[in-house]
């Protein structure tokens, strides 16, 4: 529920150490991909989950931390190659990487949560010098399979400090949704600064703040995301740490994503579109209290909205499945308070979490076959980042007489 004044006065800032101005509340909940076997159901620890924005430097942020290892851990179910989008869009980030900043002599980029290893697969391939860093064993492993050399831990000081004795130093460290998960950033940040060569550049995208807020992509708010970056709190940040933005580029993947590029301060001239967009922040008051008060008031309405919607298809017979069993699925189902009655199963392409429940609601989560099996009237599209690609994939199922129901940046049938 949106939320006057804050639950908790003397929430501090992670990165600057003022006061957090909470703006919104989804009460307890699950850890997003904490999908759960049938043997740990009603075994699960929730959570407060609210968000805030810094008074100061205005990172938008959690109030409260989850323990790293319970959301990262070697069972971590997400699996970045399960779009085909995806694949692409780091496939094309590792080409125009190898072609420019790694074209020197033996040059070394290491991955920061390397994942399955969706990006350094092409890196590998082409023979160059990597180490992908990630505490999943098991998305480790998926990754070596495809020949990527990852170091199963944590990014932090210590780490960084054995890569750069056994490798050297890195000419592009890069990141992707990774870098907002630890609340403890400056230990990332202290651990780039030892690893990172002294013209490397720090590369990391994230979803975008100024995109979340604009379309309503409240589930984008979930405990992993613990940072919520605009331009202007990342380049403050970066200061913090004796580093410099010197690019920030838009993505369209995830519903609107940037790339920044840090470098350490001085090293590397800063690209006239920094400027741009801190103008834009500025011009959209994107952290502005106002701003996010209303977000808060949208979050209100879509719940108001999507739970109405799916009763009334209920009342009306009419059968209504979830597509794709997302991190974000979690706090739309916790919050809304959605459970088996309005959807009584969601499809998913990921082998790690069909046959499991997701977590809180415990929704059973099966393979995309069963979509077909037989069509649903409805289907709501958790999965909505990829929604062009699951659109085509799925054209059996419209001609069939199916409708998508999509609940941002409002709730409504597509
Ligand atoms: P993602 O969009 O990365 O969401 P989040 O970061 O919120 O977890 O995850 C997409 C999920 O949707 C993932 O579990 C795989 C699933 N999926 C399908 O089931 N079918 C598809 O065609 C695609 C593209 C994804």
């Amino acid at each position: 529920m949106a939320t006057g004044p804050t639950h908790e006065p003397d929430c501090r800032c992670r990165i600057c150490g003022s006061s957090v101005r909470e703006f919104f509340d989804f009460g307890m909940q699950p850890v997003a991909n904490g999908f759960v076997s049938e043997e740990q159901l009603g075994q699960e620890s929730f959570f407060r989950l609210s968000v805030g924005v810094c008074t100061n430097c205005t990172m938008v942020q959690l109030t409260q931390e989850v323990p790293r290892s319970t959301l990262f851990h070697a069972d971590y179910p997400y699996r970045s190659s399960g779009s085909a989008i995806m694949r692409e869009h780091f496939e094309s980030f590792a080409h125009s990487l190898l072609h420019e900043e790694l074209s020197g002599p033996d040059p070394l980029v290491v991955e920061i949560g390397s994942n399955d290893g969706i990006m350094l697969k092409k890196v590998s391939d082409a023979g160059v010098r990597h180490v992908g860093v990630d505490p999943s064993a098991a998305a480790a492993k998926v990754a070596a399979a495809k020949g990527v050399n990852v170091r199963v831990e944590f990014f932090e000081e210590s780490s960084a400090a054995a890569i750069r004795d056994e490798y050297g130093p890195a000419d592009v460290i890069f990141s992707a949704n990774t870098f907002s998960h630890i609340a403890d950033i400056g230990s990332v940040l202290n651990g780039v600064d030892i690893l990172l060569a002294g013209d490397g550049t720090f590369v990391f995208e994230d979803r975008y703040l100024g995109d979340i807020v604009a379309k309503n992509y409240f589930d984008q708010i979930y405990d992993e995301h613990f940072y919520l970056f605009s331009v202007a709190s990342v380049r403050t940040m970066a200061a913090r740490h004796g580093f410099e933005l010197v690019d920030a580029t838009r993505l369209p993947v995830h519903g609107g994503s940037v790339r920044y590029v840090l470098a350490r301060a001085g090293s590397r001239p800063t690209h006239p579109r920094v400027e741009l967009f801190l103008r834009d922040e500025d011009g959209n008051g994107i952290t502005a209290m106002e701003t996010l008060t209303r977000f808060g008031e949208n979050i209100d309405r879509i719940r108001h909205d999507l739970v109405t919607l799916l009763r009334d298809l209920r009342a009306r017979g009419k059968h209504v499945v979830g597509y794709g069993a997302t991190s974000k699925s979690t706090t739309v189902l916790n919050y809304c308070g959605i459970g088996t009655e309005l959807i009584p199963r969601i499809c998913d392409s990921t082998p790690e979490k069909q046959g499991t429940f997701t977590p809180g609601v415990h929704i059973p989560v099966t393979p995309p076959e069963t979509f077909h099996d037989p069509f649903p009237d409805y289907a709501l599209l958790f999965a909505w980042n990829h929604a062009e690609e699951i659109f085509e994939k799925e054209t059996e199922f419209v001609r069939n007489g199916g409708e998508w129901i999509l609940y941002v940046p409002r709730v409504h049938i597509h």
